[in-house]
């Protein structure tokens, strides 16, 4: 059987993001002229892979509609949820009557602006011809600690720890289910997560260092640096 090469985009982006200590939530401060939300879907459009974005927006949102890219044909609105995992399984549910079981759903955050094409590409290139899935992800360059305030209990061996980034990248049944099967867990803090609970080792690709989550106030500016770096990455090739 040829498995499917179709490929969705969701973006959960249904979070208040306390940590940012703003006005509101961290998807719609400013960067470099647009919100980061803008920076986000503008970045999804331009990789020309997926067949839709479904984006998990929290019912009470004001922002979002007053944005240009909320009725762009190619973008679905869903109602997000309590935590991450119900906002990702709504958006999902959002696109139930045109993906198929087998298409691949790559997951990815809406405070990760910096995501590139090429990204997004290696991911599926790697990926395609598998079947479980897998996430972008960095080698730990840090030493870690495991700590039960304010006392060290242990060192983790840093050769096999990776810091999970966005995109994740998994069929659509099996994300789908893994998620329902996950409900209310809460360990479950990303999609690789539901699959790991399942007993199924997804697969990690190396991502790019400047593919950042903005968390805190500083994460903006250091944004703004890497979009304008990649900006003249772009007009040197
Ligand atoms: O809070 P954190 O940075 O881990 O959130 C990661 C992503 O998940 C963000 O894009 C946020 O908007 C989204 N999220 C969501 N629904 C929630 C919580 C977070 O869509 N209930």
């Amino acid at each position: 059987m040829t498995r499917s090469t179709k490929c969705w985009a969701v973006v959960p982006a249904a979070g208040v993001g306390k940590r940012m200590n703003a006005d509101r939530p961290k998807q719609y401060l400013e960067l470099a002229g647009k919100t980061v939300i803008e920076h986000t879907l503008s970045r999804l459009l331009q990789a020309d892979v997926f067949a839709a974005i479904a984006v998990a927006i929290s019912p009470e949102d004001p922002y979002w509609p007053e944005l240009e890219l909320s009725t762009h044909k190619n973008i679905v609105t869903a109602a997000g949820g309590k935590e991450r995992a119900d906002s990702v399984l709504s958006a999902l549910t959002a696109i139930r009557a045109t993906a198929s079981d087998e298409d691949w759903v790559l997951v990815h955050d809406a405070a990760r602006p910096c995501i590139t094409s090429a990204d997004i590409h290696h991911l599926i290139d790697t990926l395609n011809r598998g079947d479980v899935g897998g996430i972008l992800a960095l080698p730990s360059h840090d030493t870690l600690k495991s700590v039960q305030e304010p006392r060290i209990i242990g060192t983790l061996d840093r050769k096999h720890i990776w810091r999970a980034l966005t995109p994740q990248m998994f069929r659509y049944g099996l994300l789908k289910n893994a998620l329902e099967v996950a409900a209310g867990n809460p360990s479950i803090t990303d999609e690789a997560s539901a699959l790991e609970l399942q007993g199924l080792q997804p697969n990690i690709v190396e991502g790019r260092p400047d593919n950042i989550k903005i968390t805190r106030p500083e994460d903006l500016a250091l944004a703004q640096f890497y979009l304008e770096q990649q900006y003249l990455e772009e007009q040197n090739q």
